[in-house]
């Protein structure tokens, strides 16, 4: 089963993640990252990148984001594919380590 990105990367987005995958499975939408599972080949490479640690197996995600692997799924369908590394959110060591963003999450 893929990796997922989960609720610490809202409105962080720092696309550490994006420089290390191996092959093309981020997409990007205006404040978080989804991974296309179809594409993820389980490296794991892009767990230990990501400075907000939003990037679990699916088999090991938190039971509090279980909701994000149908998110991941849905949302990479839609939004553009990301290649390469870009700056983070201006104020993205300002929601590090918040709880309970998933209210923030904006899909358009
Ligand atoms: Fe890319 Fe590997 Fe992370 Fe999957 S686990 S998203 S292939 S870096
Ligand atoms: Fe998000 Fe972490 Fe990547 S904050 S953009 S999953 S490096």
């Amino acid at each position: 089963m893929a990796y997922v990105v989960a609720e610490p990367c809202i409105r962080c987005k720092y696309t550490d993640c994006v420089d290390v995958c191996p092959v093309d499975c981020f997409h990007e939408g205006p404040n978080f990252l989804v991974i296309n599972p179809d594409v993820c080949i389980d490296c794991s490479l892009c767990v230990d990148e990501c400075p907000a640690g939003a990037i679990f197996a699916a088999d090991d995600l938190p039971p509090e984001y279980e909701k994000y692997i149908e998110l991941n799924i849905e949302l990479a369908k839609s939004w553009p594919l990301i290649q390469v590394k870009i700056e983070p959110l201006t104020d993205a060591d300002d929601w590090v380590g918040v709880q309970d963003k998933f209210g923030e999450l904006q899909k358009v």
